[in-house]
């Protein structure tokens, strides 16, 4: 759920309310806000810093609650270190520490005088700042407490913040500045809350309704019911689903931003696997709740398109998903069972938790043949081994195009969603090979990302530059960052936006 409270940018001098947060550079220097409060206040923040050893390093704080001769409810000095060697993520992140920072207890309004020791702060950094604000301010809460609230129980004293004030150099250009970061903040949000959605609420044909309310941004949508999918051929989709009492759907997104002039579009593919309980080949129980994020990939999508038609992205781009749910049941496929893909290629499963590849493998395909695509990017909680890998901190990146690879790695350095690049080649490739069809969708015990990788690519055509990113680790389950407390993180989405901004976008 988007974060309930309002942001706003203002010059410097306004009422003084609620909780203030000052910063301070390394020594500590004092922002010029600081030290406004210091004196008014009779020096009680220098007082403060003196006792508590305070140097003004990075998420070191003093924090003041009823500060003598202040009408704050509590003043928050927040070290900055070297704000002038700050990278564009580094507001961002700061933005997420200072979102931390304030639960409302105090007071309902925050105002955040975003002023370093050395002056004022550039818009475009204000901007990423708020960006960092909000997505902190995430919570999935949908769930929460309604009945309780309704019976007058729930947690009735929770005074949670209404408000954020960034008060700055030049309000007017920073609120410009964040026309952007506010649809990424959306596209994050709205891909998170996918993720976070259980799969009883969120099937197939949810996410497909979700996916068609990009409309509203001018977004031309295409819902591919499970009949167009069989004239289709994607067998290999519809087989993964088939064990569901819900059908299968794939969506089609355009979004037309540099018209005919921008020429073919980039195909952004998502696994949006509901559900994934293993099919026959059953998962253990322990932790199968998590499988209801097995769709991060697809939740990325929207939420970049989302994102992309909100900021109106001068750059062509269509998103396919495909929306299903593996089940087992009387009608799921088996291990054993041969089917042929869209690009008459066959499969044999062996593993029926094998599934996304096999949801891909028809994405992947159609996006090719349909769009003529500049490039193909898709997007995979794919592989359980990724983790093993590489643990939660990167993606792993696949790719059959080194500068398509170095560019998605740049994006992600710069946006904190990072990539690491893991290998593919021909003898990797041998592990799919299979006796009785053309490829068989498990590729043994070792290397189970890579074969996985393989398995795409053989539904990839010679000269498409394409990228797989199996985001396994980090799109759910996520680890808590400056920037994120959510289950689901919306891992890709900036990523993504800034490949497009710096790669493909017509200015
Ligand atoms: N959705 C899973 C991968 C996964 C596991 C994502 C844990 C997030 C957290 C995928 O469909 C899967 O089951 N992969 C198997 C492949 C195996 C059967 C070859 C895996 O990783 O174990
Ligand atoms: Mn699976
Ligand atoms: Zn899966």
């Amino acid at each position: 759920m988007t974060d309930q409270t309002t942001l706003s940018f203002a010059s410097k001098s306004t009422p003084a309310d609620g909780v203030a947060v000052v910063f301070a550079e390394e020594g500590p220097k004092l922002s010029g806000s600081a030290e406004d409060l210091d004196k008014k206040s009779k020096g009680l923040l220098t007082r403060a810093i003196g006792i508590t050893g305070f140097k003004g390093k990075k998420e070191q704080t003093v924090d003041l609650i009823a500060p003598q001769g202040l009408k704050f409810a509590r003043v928050v000095v927040l070290g900055l270190d070297k704000p002038g060697s700050y990278e564009p993520e580094d507001w961002v992140s700061l933005g997420g520490t200072v979102r931390g920072l304030l639960t409302g207890k105090e007071a309902p309004a925050a105002h955040i005088y975003l002023e370093t020791a050395s002056g004022e702060v550039a818009p475009a950094d204000v901007a990423s700042f708020a960006l960092g604000a909000l997505l902190r301010g995430y919570k999935f809460k949908k769930y929460k407490g309604k009945a309780r609230k309704a019976n007058g129980a729930g947690d009735g004293g929770d005074k949670s913040l209404k408000k954020i004030v960034i008060h700055c150099g030049d309000p007017k250009a920073a609120g410009q500045a964040f026309g952007w970061g506010r649809a990424l903040a959306d596209g994050v949000m709205l891909a998170r809350d996918l993720v976070n959605e259980p799969a009883n609420i969120l099937g197939p044909a949810e996410f497909a309704q979700r996916a068609k309310e990009l409309t509203k941004l001018g977004v031309q949508v295409e819902l591919l019911a499970p009949k167009t999918l069989q004239k289709l051929g994607m067998n290999s989709l519809l087989a993964v689903g088939q064990g569901s009492e819900k059908p299968s759907y794939v969506a089609v997104m355009q979004w037309k931003g540099a018209g005919a002039k921008g020429g073919e579009p980039i195909a952004i593919v998502g696994k949006g696997v509901t559900f994934d309980a293993g099919g026959i080949s059953l998962k253990p129980a322990a932790g199968m709740e998590d499988m209801k994020g097995d769709m991060a990939g697809a939740a990325c999508v929207v939420g970049l398109m989302h994102e992309l038609a909100a900021r109106k992205a001068k750059v062509n781009v269509v998103g396919i998903i495909g929306l299903v749910e593996n089940m087992p049941s009387g009608s799921a496929m088996r291990p054993g069972d041969v089917v042929t893909a869209m690009s008459g290629q066959t499969i044999e499963v062996l593993n029926t938790d094998a599934e996304g590849r096999m949801v891909l493998a028809d994405c992947l395909w159609y996006a090719q043949e349909r769009f003529k695509p500049k490039a193909v990017i898709n997007l995979a909680t794919l592989t359980g081994a990724v983790m093993v890998a590489l643990g939660k901190e990167h993606a792993g990146i696949f790719s059959n195009n080194d500068d398509l690879a170095n560019k998605l790695i740049a994006a992600g350095d710069s946006t904190g969603e990072k990539l690491w690049r893991l290998p593919l080649g021909p003898k990797y490739d041998k592990m799919i090979d299979s006796k009785v069809a053309d490829m068989k969708n498990t590729g043994g015990k070792w290397g189970g990302s890579i074969s996985a990788a393989q398995f795409l690519q053989r539904f990839i055509k010679e000269g498409t530059p394409w990228a797989h990113l199996d985001i396994a680790g980090t799109a759910m389950s996520s680890v808590d960052s400056e920037i994120n407390r959510s289950w689901g993180s919306g891992f890709g989405v900036r990523l993504l936006d800034r490949l497009i901004a710096d790669q493909y976008e017509r200015r």
